[in-house]
């Protein structure tokens, strides 16, 4: 093993330059030359990439995005995109790729072992947190924290103009995002995708809840089966007549901005254990979190596999909820 490319791909999340950092770091420690490899795949596919030595990574850890580029690549599914992406991997002596980013991102490395044995290693780096065998992704615990300080500064005007509010939040198809949100900022409740959404009920529920406060914030997932806040708003509202009704959505603001500490730590240390991982000739694995431990475990193809959310949480927003 005597080089090592890196790639961030699909969407950003806060945390990953943290980790390109501590790749790099690690691998010189070790004698190890890194190629930094620019938006993803495509740059693989493209050849551009350029070696990255130990002041370029310097002052990058407190910032969000990627400084390498990021980028959902079409030319990587098709067998001469992987082709390219393999004789550029030869021309600059790549032995082997870590790749930070999701599921599909780690199932596109797979594909590309196996057609040309080049080992990877994946690090899990989305704020969506759905991706199988981690606790955590990177990325995650950030965006979290960014969307309860936006319900927070939304719940005052709220409260103030006895306003019924439905916050938007991202999660592609999993409710990570928005069910640990309505935790963590006394929402008065969620939608997700994990549960079939019944907006008469939930009118219901909030003229229950409404008879002294007359304000509520009920959270939605964007991949909830109801619709987004502005359809679940549009649905609810001839239940509601006598309500003032305002939806939000946060969109991109949740992907960006400084990493939290979590994530600069959690990135840190699953950076350094993917290098070391493939000096000690393991491949194909993707590193994951079990509560404080870093485990790896190994790479599939099906990347329809993803993480499970804890319902338990559910019930107990509903618990607290319920008078
Ligand atoms: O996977 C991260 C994510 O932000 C999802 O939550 C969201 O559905 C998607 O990416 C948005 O992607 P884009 O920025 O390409 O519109």
């Amino acid at each position: 093993m005597k080089t090592i490319g890196v790639l961030t791909s699909g969407g950003d999340a806060p945390g990953m330059n943290a980790c390109i950092r501590s790749i790099v770091k690690t691998a010189l420690h070790y004698n190890i030359k890194v190629i930094g490899i620019n938006d993803g795949y495509k740059g693989l596919v493209e050849n551009r990439m350029q070696e990255l030595d130990y002041e370029s990574v310097n002052n990058i850890i407190q910032f969000g995005g990627t400084v390498l580029g990021t980028a959902r690549c079409a030319q990587f599914l098709t067998k001469e995109g992987r082709r390219a992406a393999y004789e550029h991997c030869n021309a600059s002596n790549i032995d082997a790729l870590i790749l930070i980013g999701g599921d599909g991102t780690f199932a596109g490395g797979f594909e590309f072992w196996e057609e040309f044995q080049i080992p990877v290693i994946g690090v899990p780096a989305t704020i969506d947190n759905d991706i199988s065998g981690t606790d955590h992704t990177i990325g995650y615990d950030t965006c979290l924290n960014t969307v309860i300080e936006a319900i927070d500064k939304i719940r005052d005007t709220a409260t103030s103009h006895h306003r019924i509010f439905f916050i938007e939040v991202m999660g592609r198809n999993a409710g990570f995002i928005a069910l640990n949100a309505a935790l963590a900022s006394g929402a008065e409740n969620v939608l997700i995708p994990e549960e079939q959404t019944n907006v008469e009920a939930l009118a219901k529920q909030i003229v229950a809840q409404n008879k002294g406060q007359r304000s509520s914030i009920i959270i939605v997932a964007e991949g909830d089966d109801g619709g987004g806040a502005v359809e679940i708003m549009n649905k609810i509202q001839p239940f509601l007549p006598r309500y003032e009704l305002r939806h939000s959505v946060l969109g991109h603001i949740q992907r960006g901005g400084k990493p939290s500490a979590f994530d600069r730590i959690l990135a840190t240390r699953m950076g350094a254990l993917s290098v070391e991982l493939l000096l000690k000739g393991e491949k194909n694995l993707k590193i994951g979190s079990k509560g404080e431990e870093l485990i790896a475990i190994s790479l599939v193809k099906d990347s329809t596999i993803s993480a499970e959310l804890d319902l338990e949480k559910l019930n107990l927003l509903k618990k607290l909820q319920t008078k």
